[in-house]
């Protein structure tokens, strides 16, 4: 039985409900959206990008009231904001920190989905819908990067942008037609400014009501990946659900409140940490003369930095022989049934390597890194959601890709070496084969009976 939002009829309230919903949207959204009782920590990370998500539109247009998207302003309008503006300095670092910090509470929110199996049926469009939030996040980074004029930002855009140019037939044109120039220049700070400041937030905000509405449409998952609305009471309430208003809102505040204090000790104590945050080479201007002896994207694009970087001549054999291997096992098991169409893609994904140059695969790399994560509510095959249900060796598994991200976020850092770049590889064979792996592997292993009712201890 579906769940009626009774309105108010009279007064100001009642007004409005009969011709806008108000009351009913309040109800169906916060203080009737029945949530299960057995959130956890985990489960703090969705408010807080929400959170931050506000203050990066909000300092965002305090800060465009005094930066100047000019190539021979930029650099100093930024200082200008950080000496001469009143209060000038804390909304650059609450910026530039919560720029940070929305990929440590995204990285942490996405996490808990992989833990939880948030995204499988019938979830799937709202992972879908938040891997499209953290492309759009990467571009909002990327594009905001730019702006300050610095070495850092100058020559990171020029990277990044020339790894366009590696696409067969069409890269060079792309590249140009990104940049608007043959290099970095003025008119390309225009165009990031523009993308940065309006066209990235509207799809953003866009794609974060969709997920949202998403959810809310079939309900949220829990800690023990069960599905709440499969027992009601006879009012079609959930026995394990209560209301997000006011048990959630007091639990997220107090999420918010811890989350303040550490985003505050970083703002005032540490807002470069220690040059994580802010590169130190981004306090030079940007100077098209001069390369920095190192270009690193900051540490949130890393990981996916270190997979472009380790895709070498030697590794483009490595992944050849890779796919060659998946091709023949793709045949043996079509044996018979005239299923060639993945042994035929994987001869024609193999010629097109010998055919073109690594750096071009080692885009195809990086990119595919994040587009794998689209396919997760397909590519887990596992019968039961929650890790805390799984084998044993799961949770080995979801260790040990834990680890390489987390080593190939920290080799991004670095200059490269021999040794970084051999072990930036088996990291990367290791983040793919989780992937791909995963209609196996999640099949296997005995699984834990998830219990009737969630789990829930008061405290
Ligand atoms: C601007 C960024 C984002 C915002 C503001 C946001 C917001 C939220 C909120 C408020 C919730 C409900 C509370 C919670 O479960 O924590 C939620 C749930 C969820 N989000 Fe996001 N999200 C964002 C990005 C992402 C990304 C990048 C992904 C995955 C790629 C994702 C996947 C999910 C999933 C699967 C759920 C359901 C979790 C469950 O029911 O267990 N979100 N999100």
């Amino acid at each position: 039985m579906a769940i009626e939002h009774e309105v108010e009829t009279t007064g100001l309230v009642g007004w409005i409900d009969r011709r806008f919903p108000l009351t009913s949207t309040w109800k169906k959204h916060v203080s009737e959206y029945y949530a299960p009782k057995n959130f956890n920590f985990w489960y703090f990370f969705g408010s807080l990008a929400l959170l931050v998500l506000v203050n990066q539109i909000v300092t965002g247009i305090f800060l465009t009231m005094n930066y100047k998207p000019d190539a021979t302003l930029a650099f100093s309008s930024v200082e200008y904001i950080m000496r001469e503006v009143p209060w000038g300095w804390l909304i650059r670092y609450m910026h530039s920190t919560g720029a940070s910090m929305f990929f440590v509470v995204v990285y942490l929110h996405m996490f808990r989905g992989l833990l939880y199996g948030s995204y499988r049926k019938p979830r799937e469009l709202v992972w879908v819908f938040g891997c499209a939030i953290f492309l759009c996040l990467m571009a909002e980074a990327f594009f905001g990067y730019l702006l300050p004029w610095g070495q850092m930002s100058f020559w990171g855009a020029q990277v990044i942008v020339n790894l366009f140019s590696a696409i067969p037939f069409i890269g060079p044109d792309l590249s140009l037609w990104i940049r608007g120039d043959y290099v970095v220049s003025d008119v390309t700070l225009n165009r990031f400014f523009a993308f940065h400041v309006i066209a990235i937030p509207l799809v953003l905000i866009g794609l974060v009501v969709a997920h949202l509405v998403a959810l809310h449409e079939v309900g949220s998952n829990n800690p023990d990946g069960i599905e709440i609305k499969a027992k009601k009471d006879p009012d079609g309430i959930p026995l394990d659900g209560i209301p997000f208003h006011p048990y959630y809102s007091v639990h997220d505040f107090m999420g918010v409140t811890v989350f303040l204090f550490i985003f505050a000790a970083i703002i005032f104590f540490a807002p470069e940490m220690g040059g994580y945050f802010l590169e130190a080479n981004n306090f030079i201007p940007a100077n098209p003369l001069q390369t920095p002896q190192e270009i690193a994207p900051v540490w949130y694009f890393t990981a996916f930095y270190a997979m472009l970087r380790a895709t070498t001549d030697p590794f483009k054999i490595v992944l050849m022989i890779i796919v060659a291997l998946l091709g023949l096992f793709a045949l043996v098991r079509a044996r018979g049934k005239w299923k060639l169409g993945l042994p035929v893609l994987a001869v024609l994904v193999v010629l097109a390597m010998a055919f073109t140059e690594s750096k071009f695969w080692g885009v195809v790399v990086m990119g595919g890194a994040v587009i794998s994560l689209f396919f997760l509510p397909w590519l887990d095959r596992s019968p039961v959601k929650s890790i805390r249900y799984r084998p044993f060796f799961h949770k080995v598994f979801y260790g040990i890709f834990v680890l390489a991200f987390l080593t190939l976020g920290f080799l991004g850092t670095k200059p490269p070496s021999p040794a970084s770049t051999l072990i930036a590889q088996v990291c990367a064979l290791i983040y793919f084969a989780f992937f791909l792996g995963m209609p196996v592997w999640t099949r296997l292993g005995t699984f834990k009976q998830p219990p009737e009712r969630v789990r829930f201890k008061p405290h």
